[in-house]
C-alpha cells in the first residue's frame, strides 16, 4: 500500500464511523498559541478539544502536517523524522477511549493487515495526582493486545504548557526479524505507531490540572511509520514518502550512497525535505524563533554534506525542481520551486561565509585546536558555528 492509499483507506475507515473529514492545516499555529510549530494533530483543534462547538460536528478524522525539534537529534535513526504527517481522529465529548481503542485495532488489523500477535499496547500508570488508567488496560486485555502500564513521560499527552492534556494509550508494531521480544518500555524494536490519548483535563499557566466539562479523544498516527510497518520496510526511508529524494541526492553526491552508514543520507533527506516544507508555509532563515528552526535545518543539512563530499562543487541549487514540486503535492502546499531554490541558495551562501570567518577565527583563537566545552559554547553562541563544523575545520586545520 502506497502512501496516498493508506491516507485513503484511514480516512474513509473512519467516514463510515461517522467522522468528517477536516483539511489539515499549516505548520504555523495561529498568533498568541503557546508553541512554535504545530506538533500534533490536534494542535488546530485546541479550541474544539476544550468544549468549543466544531461546524462539521463532533467526530473528525484527518491528515496533519508536524513539526517535531524534540526529534531532531534522534534523526538519523530509522523512524524518527522533523516533519511529518500524522493521521487522526477525534472524538469531541461523543465516544470514549475504548471505542477509540476498538476502532484502533480493527483498522490495524483487518485494513492494514497487521497482525495482533506483533502489536503490544501500553497505558498510563498513574502518578502523584491521577490514577492508572485501568479502563485503557482492560480494554486492550479484552481486544488480546499485551499492555504495559507506564509512567507520566511515556504516557501523558500535553501539547504545550498549558491547554487540554490527559493519559495516553499507545498501541506499538514490533520492527525486528524475529518473533516479539520484551515489551515497549524494554525493547526498542517495538516502534510507537498510534497515539490514543483521552483529554480529560485542562492545565493551567501555574500548573494546576482541572476537570474538563467535555471529555475528548484525540488519536495521532505517523503517516510515515504507518506506510514503513504496513510495507514491512526497514525504515522509513524506504517509502514513497521519500521517494522524490532517494535517489536524486547520492545521484548529486555519490559519497552519500552508503548502505552501511545510512545516517548522513537519513539526515540530510530529513533536514532538507523538513526545509522544504517549512519554507512553503512561509518561513525563512532568521535567527531567532521558526526561522532559526529552518536555519538550524539547512545547516545541519549542510555541515553533513560537506562532511560526507568535501570537494563537491555542487550546491543546493543543484537540487532538481522535482524533489520540491513532489515534496509540495505531499503535503498538499502550492510548491514554488525557483522560491525554494532561492531562500536555499541564499542561506548557503550565507553559511559559506560563515565558515570561512570561521576558519581564521579558529586559526587566530586556537593555534594549538585544543578547545574547552566552553569555547564550543561561545563559538557557537557568539559565531554561530555549529560544534561538528568546529570540529572538521579542526581536523582539517591541525591536518595541515
Ligand atoms: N496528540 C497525540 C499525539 O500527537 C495524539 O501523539
Amino acid at each position: 500500500m502506497n502512501s496516498s492509499q493508506i491516507i485513503a483507506t484511514f480516512g474513509e475507515f473512519f467516514e463510515r464511523r461517522g467522522h468528517r473529514c477536516i483539511d489539515g492545516g499549516s505548520l504555523l499555529p495561529p498568533p498568541g498559541d503557546p508553541v512554535l510549530f504545530t506538533t500534533s494533530g490536534m494542535h488546530p483543534l485546541t479550541p474544539y478539544l476544550e468544549g468549543k462547538r466544531h461546524p462539521l460536528g463532533r467526530r473528525l478524522t484527518g491528515l496533519q502536517r508536524c513539526l517535531r525539534t524534540t526529534d531532531l537529534t534522534e534523526v538519523g535513526d530509522s523512524t524518527h523524522l522533523t516533519v511529518f504527517q500524522m493521521l487522526g481522529s477525534w472524538s469531541l465529548g461523543d465516544y470514549d477511549g475504548p471505542q477509540s481503542q476498538r476502532f484502533g485495532l480493527e483498522l490495524l488489523h483487518d485494513h492494514f493487515g497487521l497482525r495482533p500477535e506483533l502489536l503490544h499496547a501500553t497505558a498510563f500508570g498513574g502518578n502523584a495526582q491521577i490514577g492508572p488508567d485501568t479502563t485503557a488496560a482492560e480494554t486492550w486485555a479484552d481486544l488480546g493486545l499485551p499492555v504495559e502500564l507506564l509512567g507520566e513521560e511515556d504516557n501523558w499527552w500535553s501539547n504545550g504548557p498549558t491547554g487540554p492534556c490527559g493519559p495516553d494509550s499507545e498501541i506499538f508494531a514490533w520492527t525486528g526479524t524475529g518473533p516479539p521480544e520484551g515489551s515497549p518500555g524494554t525493547d526498542e524494536r517495538w516502534l510507537e505507531l498510534w497515539n490514543h490519548v483521552t483529554l480529560r483535563y485542562e492545565r493551567h499557566p501555574d500548573g494546576s490540572l482541572t476537570p474538563l466539562t467535555q471529555r475528548s479523544v484525540d488519536t495521532g498516527m505517523g503517516l510515515e511509520r504507518l506506510v514503513m510497518v504496513a510495507n514491512r520496510a526497514p525504515s522509513v526511508f524506504d517509502t514513497d514518502a521519500f521517494a522524490p529524494w532517494l535517489p536524486a541526492l547520492p545521484a548529486l553526491w555519490p559519497q552519500l550512497a552508503d548502505p552501511e552508514h545510512p545516517r548522513p543520507l537519513r539526515i540530510i533527506t530529513d533536514h532538507l525535505r523538513s526545509s522544504v516544507v517549512v519554507i512553503g508555509d512561509g518561513v525563512r532563515p532568521v535567527p531567532t524563533g521558526r526561522g532559526y528552526v529552518l536555519r538550524r535545518l539547512l545547516r545541519g543539512a549542510l555541515t553533513e554534506l560537506w562532511r560526507a563530499d568535501p570537494g563537491s562543487p555542487l550546491t543546493l541549487g543543484d537540487l532538481p525542481p522535482e524533489v520540491v514540486t513532489e515534496t509540495a503535492d505531499q503535503f498538499r502546499q502550492p510548491g514554488e520551486p525557483a522560491e525554494v531554490r532561492s531562500v536555499l541558495l541564499a542561506e548557503e551562501r550565507r553559511f559559506r561565509q560563515l565558515l570561512s570567518r570561521g576558519r581564521s577565527l579558529l586559526a587566530r583563537l586556537y593555534p594549538s585546536g585544543s578547545l574547552t566545552e566552553a569555547d564550543y559554547q561561545y563559538l557557537h553562541d557568539t559565531h554561530g558555528l555549529p560544534r561538528e563544523l568546529v570540529t572538521d575545520v579542526l581536523t582539517r586545520m591541525l591536518a595541515g
